[in-house]
Formats: C-alpha cells, structure tokens, sequence
C-alpha cells in the first residue's frame, strides 16, 4: 500500500531537521469521483493599465510606507483581475500580509476553514510580515490549513525543499496545527507522490475542508499565494512544457523540470484557475519581460498570463518587476 503525507501531516510538521521521511501508514482515501473539464486558457484577454496616485506619498498609519503607486486593471468583462505596484517590496510585504490576513478573516468567520497555497522561492521572504505583530496574534492560525502548490521530491531539511522553506521563516513562527499542513510524502517516486496529493486532497475535499469549484470541478483553495521565475513560470508549470495543458489531473509530476531540482510535484493550472483569490508576488527587474508578456499577452505568452481566479487575481509588484508595463 502507497503511505499518504495525509497521515504524515503531524510527523512531517516538526523541524526539518528532525525529519524522517520512510514514514508508511495505510491509504484508504476514496479514488475521487469528480468528473473534471476545464480549459486553460486565462479569461482575461485584454489589460489596459491606467495609474492611481503614481509616485505620490500615501498617507498609512504605517510610517514605513512611504511611496505607493498603484495600478489597477480594466479588463472588460472581468473585473477581478489588479495590478498594483510598490516602490519598494517592504510596501508590498506590508500590504500582502493584510490582504492575507483581511481573507482568512473572511474565510475563518465563513466557513470555520481557511486553505492556503504557496510556491516556494522569494515569496515565502515577501510574507514575512504575517508573522510579525499585529498578525502573528491576531489570525486565526488554527483554522488555517496550509498546502503547496509545487514541491521540489528532496528531503524536507534538503535546503531545496519548499517545505523546509516555509518552515523555517514561517510555519515554525505560528501556531497551525501541525495536522492542518500537508507536506507531500517525498519518500515516493515523483509520479506516486503526486498521486498521494491529489489522494489526499480529494480527501480534504470529501471531509468540506476543502470546496470544489461549482464551474470547474476542481478543488477550490480560498487563497493560493505564487511567486514567477524570470521565464514567466508559476508553480512547476514551464514555458513550452506539456504539462501546461494538463486538463483532468490535480497534482502531476515533473522529471525534467529546467529550474533544478528536476524532480518535483504540481498543482495543474485548472486547480489553480479554480482558487477563489490568487496573489501573485513578483519582484525584481529581472522578471520585466516575463510580467509584461504575462499581463500585456505580448509575444510568447508565459504560463503565468494563463493564471485566474473565480473571485480575484491580484498582481503584487514592485517598481522594477513592474517597469516594462
Ligand atoms: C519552486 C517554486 C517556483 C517559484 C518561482 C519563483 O519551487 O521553484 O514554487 O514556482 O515560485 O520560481 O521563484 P523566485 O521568486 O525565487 O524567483
């Protein structure tokens, strides 16, 4: 029998250095019953970005924050799509955290439950302020539930694996459960340990802590958090590879992936697409071209042009990633 990181979630959330990943419980989640369609590409077609208060001083209580340009989207028929901009990534870091702590708000008082996502790389650092004062104390961490959306097939105190990322700037400084984290079982194959995800994410799904998407079928996340390589890639989802079209599958493998290491698990763009809100944080001159292709749907369409969400994608950038727009 196949382990599930389901049952691993209480082990595996312990200090990476702890970690000992030849756990093996039985699985007996249910094979998923859904029956899912879903088309990839984005729903917004066009962008045109007009300016609001574009380099003057924002009044905030917080002193730090001192310049703030932002930009916001007009899409047409959807409205749910926003850029905004940040002179300096400790603006954007201040106003993530409260539109992450704003939504598990909304959803802890909704439906008891909140299901966050995250990539790995520089967003987890542009985080940082969740786990500082007022919201360290103020969310509601046991009603967090905590996924994510690529995971790299190392050891979790590998310096490469996500999970040891998030560890140790985030998950070891607030109190989720360690039930509510779902590390993948990286003691599989690549192949088995998406399989295992997808297991047990349909589990989550048949116990209401995670919704479905009424339109798509697909799970429904209240908030996936992503960062995007210089190419334009989100999660493990490559310019060019076929993976990109992934249409029926949860989670997939990815053996050859171009950003080391080659080995890892993904969230395929239908779950992604089918979030309720998605953040994406971007930062640095050298993602540009890749934010202007991705918003503009310049030249070769990036995977991240094909990122939505049902209720809202919100672009965070700062003033370089931003300065090809
Ligand atoms: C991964 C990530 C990946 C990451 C981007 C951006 O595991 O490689 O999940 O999708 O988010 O590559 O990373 P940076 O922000 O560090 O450039």
């Amino acid at each position: 029998m196949a382990s599930s990181s389901c049952f691993l979630r209480s082990i595996l959330f312990s200090s990476p250095t702890n970690l000992r990943s030849n756990h093996h419980l039985p699985t007996f989640f249910p094979k998923n019953h859904l029956i899912c369609s879903h088309s990839t590409s984005s729903r917004f077609e066009s962008l045109s970005v007009s300016s609001i208060g574009t380099g003057s001083t924002k009044k905030s209580s917080d002193t730090r924050r001192k310049v703030k340009s932002m930009a916001r989207t007009n899409i047409g028929k959807e409205e749910k799509k926003r850029v905004e901009i940040y002179d300096l990534e400790e603006n954007l870091a201040i106003d993530l955290a409260k539109f992450t702590a704003d939504l598990s708000d909304k959803f802890c008082k909704k439906r008891g439950a909140f299901t966050v996502v995250v990539s790995g790389g520089s967003l987890i650092k542009s985080l940082r302020k969740l786990v500082e004062s007022p919201y360290v104390d103020s969310i509601d961490w046991a009603r967090w539930h905590f996924f994510w959306v690529d995971e790299r097939v190392v050891p979790k105190n590998h310096d490469d694996s996500n999970y040891k990322l998030a560890y140790d700037s985030f998950l070891s400084k607030v109190p989720i459960p360690p039930g509510n984290v779902y590390a993948i079982n990286e003691a599989l194959s690549a192949e088995a340990a998406a399989d295992d995800y997808e297991t047990c994410l349909k589990h989550l799904v048949n116990t209401n802590i995670l919704r479905v998407s009424e339109s798509t079928g697909f799970p429904k996340f209240d908030l996936m958090l992503l960062g995007m390589g210089p190419d334009g890639h989100v999660a493990s989802l490559f310019p060019g590879h076929g993976l990109c079209n992934e249409s029926k599958k949860w989670v997939v493998s990815i053996s050859d992936s171009p950003k080391p290491p080659s080995e890892r698990i993904t969230f395929t763009f239908p779950v992604i697409n089918s979030s309720a809100h998605v953040a994406l944080v971007v930062c640095g001159s050298g993602k540009a071209e890749a934010v202007e292709a991705a918003l503009k749907k310049t030249g070769n369409v990036p995977p991240a042009g094909s990122v939505s969400a049902e209720d809202e994608l919100v672009w965070f950038l700062d003033k370089p990633a931003s300065s090809k727009l």
